[in-house]
């Protein structure tokens, strides 16, 4: 009989073992598991975070990764389960597992009292459409930070994002998210997972292959701005940033007083998602197409229909919280 189970132990094993191969983004096979395990160590992970598998018998057919988020839609406070990594082991494909697994988890979500499923596809959006979900076309950014002629870093209070500054980003994430129609609540411990991953990923690649930088503009005392950019090599992603100021002007500032510290370097390419109305001065966009993690929901209560289609426009959503 098919059964869906929550994965542990062997079985968690052998569905990152099949998975490595794609997803371990170049770490090293014991890292990859490492990665995985430190991941439900944070507070956010233990809570929200797990594996399950499709089995049949002793065999596995297919697994997934779910999160269970508290989020807004249209104004109300909504749960959403997000289900990421969708894997049919090669033997089994072609059958309708992965579809199984996933009316299965949104069965058990939707009984659960979850709203709405969250996902990024990275193969044919066409795939996850036959199974009720709809794309939310969001633009994947280039950017360019303008710097002044003489490389000086600006004068902006800036210094290294500790724990203790998670709640001030917290609290400005809210007012900001406030005025889209859909976002996560990304409460302390939503980000501080955000940054704890990076950071492990950061950690278990070889050494110097990819940093984390996290850096906080200060104003009274506490935190009044930050930027979290993942670097590898000469690419950058901006993770996520926030400002108490609408403009943006201060997070703009410590994008250029980071690249101010290596005035003789080559710049590095910088790609981003920015909520529609969040655009520093400091940054110009160069590029612009549609995203390749097509970000796509499935309503799954009354409180998780929506009355008009959303518009990339109407969500704040950072790569920091892509899964
Ligand atoms: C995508 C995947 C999960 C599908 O698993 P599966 O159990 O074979 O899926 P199902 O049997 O439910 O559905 C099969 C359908 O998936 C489609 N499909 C498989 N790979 C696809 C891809 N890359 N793009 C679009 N559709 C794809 C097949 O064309 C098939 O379509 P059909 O039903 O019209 O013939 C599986 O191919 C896999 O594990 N791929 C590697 C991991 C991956 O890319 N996961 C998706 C991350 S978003």
């Amino acid at each position: 009989m098919i059964a869906l189970v929550a994965a542990e132990g062997p079985l968690l094993d052998e569905i990152l073992a099949s998975t490595f191969e794609i997803w371990s983004e170049g770490l090293s096979r014991r890292a990859y598991a490492k990665y995985n395990a430190a991941q439900r160590t944070t507070p956010w992970g233990r809570a929200h975070l797990r594996h399950w598998a499709l089995v049949d018998g002793g065999q596995m057919l297919a697994s997934a990764k779910e999160y269970l988020f508290d989020a807004t839609l249209d104004g109300r406070a909504i749960r959403a389960c997000g289900i990421g990594a969708v894997f049919t082991q090669p033997r089994h494909r072609g059958r309708g597992h992965a579809r199984a697994l996933i009316e299965r988890l949104i069965e058990r979500a939707a009984a659960d009292g979850c709203d709405l499923a969250l996902l990024f596809s990275e193969i044919d959006p066409g795939y996850y459409a036959r199974l009720g979900f709809t794309p939310i076309p969001t633009c994947d950014l280039a950017l360019r930070v303008v710097e002044s002629s003489r490389h000086g870093a600006p004068a902006v209070l800036v210094r290294t994002g500790e724990d203790r500054d998670l709640t001030d980003l917290a609290a400005m994430n809210e007012v900001r998210a406030f005025r889209y129609r859909f976002h996560l609540a990304r409460d302390r411990d939503l980000i501080h997972y955000a940054i704890a991953k990076k950071r492990m990923m950061a950690g278990l690649d070889a050494p110097g292959a990819r940093a984390v930088q996290f850096f906080v503009a200060e104003e009274g005392g506490s935190a009044c701005a930050y930027v979290v950019v993942r670097v590898r090599g000469s690419e950058w992603t901006l993770d996520e940033a926030d400002d108490r100021d609408p403009a943006g002007a201060r997070a703009g500032a410590i994008l250029q007083g980071l690249l101010a510290r290596d005035p003789a370097e080559r710049r590095p390419s910088i790609r981003a998602w920015l909520p529609a109305g969040f655009r520093p001065p400091q940054i110009e966009i160069v590029g612009e197409r549609p995203s390749k993690a097509v970000m796509m929901i499935r309503p799954l209560t009354a409180r998780g229909t929506r009355a008009t289609p959303l518009s990339a426009a109407d969500v704040f959503y950072w790569y920091g919280d892509l899964f």
